[in-house]
C-alpha cells in the first residue's frame, strides 16, 4: 500500500517537473553531490584526528576528515563502499571540497567536487586516472591511505 502511494507520488512529480530536473534530483543531492554520498557526515570517521597536513604524497590541502559508508571485510572494502573526504580549505570555515571514492565491481571510482562558497552547488573538480595513479601508493590498504 505504502509502495503504491510512493509510486503515484513519483509519477506525479515526473508529470509536473521537466525531465532534466527529475534526473538531477534522482542522482544528486541538493548541494550537487551524488546521492550516494547522502548523510556522509554521520558515517563512521576513519581518521582519528582531522588531517591538517598535505601528504606525503600531497594532493589535498586544508583540514580534512574521512568518512566510510562500510567497514573493511578482511583487507578490502566491499562493493558499494563510499569513502568521502571533506576538505575545509585554508582560510575558510566551510567544506569547499569533497573527494569521493566509490567501489563498483571491485574497482574504485574517484571524483572530487568543489564549491566556492557554502551556499553554492558543488561541481566536479577532477576525477579518474589522476587520482587513481597516486592512490596506487596505498594499494596495500585497498588504495585507501587513511587507516582506521
Ligand atoms: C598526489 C597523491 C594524490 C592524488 C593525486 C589524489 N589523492 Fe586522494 N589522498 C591522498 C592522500 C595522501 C590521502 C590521505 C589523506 C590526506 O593526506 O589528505 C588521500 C585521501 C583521499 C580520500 C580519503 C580515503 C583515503 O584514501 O585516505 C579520498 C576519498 C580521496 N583521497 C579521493 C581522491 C580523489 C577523488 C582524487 C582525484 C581527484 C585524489 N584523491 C587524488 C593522495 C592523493
Amino acid at each position: 500500500m505504502r509502495a503504491r502511494r510512493r509510486i503515484i507520488a513519483v509519477v506525479g512529480v515526473v508529470a509536473v517537473a521537466a525531465s532534466v530536473a527529475v534526473v538531477a534530483f534522482a542522482s544528486t543531492t541538493a548541494a550537487g553531490l551524488p546521492a550516494y554520498t547522502n548523510g556522509y557526515q554521520k558515517w563512521p570517521k576513519i581518521n582519528k584526528k582531522p588531517f591538517t597536513k598535505c601528504g606525503p604524497p600531497c594532493a589535498h590541502g586544508g583540514i580534512k576528515n574521512v568518512y566510510a559508508s562500510r567497514k573493511k571485510i578482511g583487507k578490502k572494502y566491499p562493493n558499494g563502499t563510499v569513502i568521502v573526504k571533506s576538505i575545509v580549505d585554508q582560510g575558510t570555515k566551510y567544506v569547499g571540497k569533497v573527494a569521493v571514492m566509490r567501489k563498483v565491481k571491485g574497482r574504485w571510482q574517484y571524483v572530487e567536487y568543489t564549491r566556492d562558497n557554502p551556499k553554492s552547488r558543488y561541481t566536479v573538480l577532477a576525477k579518474g586516472q589522476l587520482c587513481q595513479s597516486c592512490h596506487a601508493q596505498a594499494k596495500a590498504n585497498d588504495y585507501v591511505f587513511t587507516k582506521r
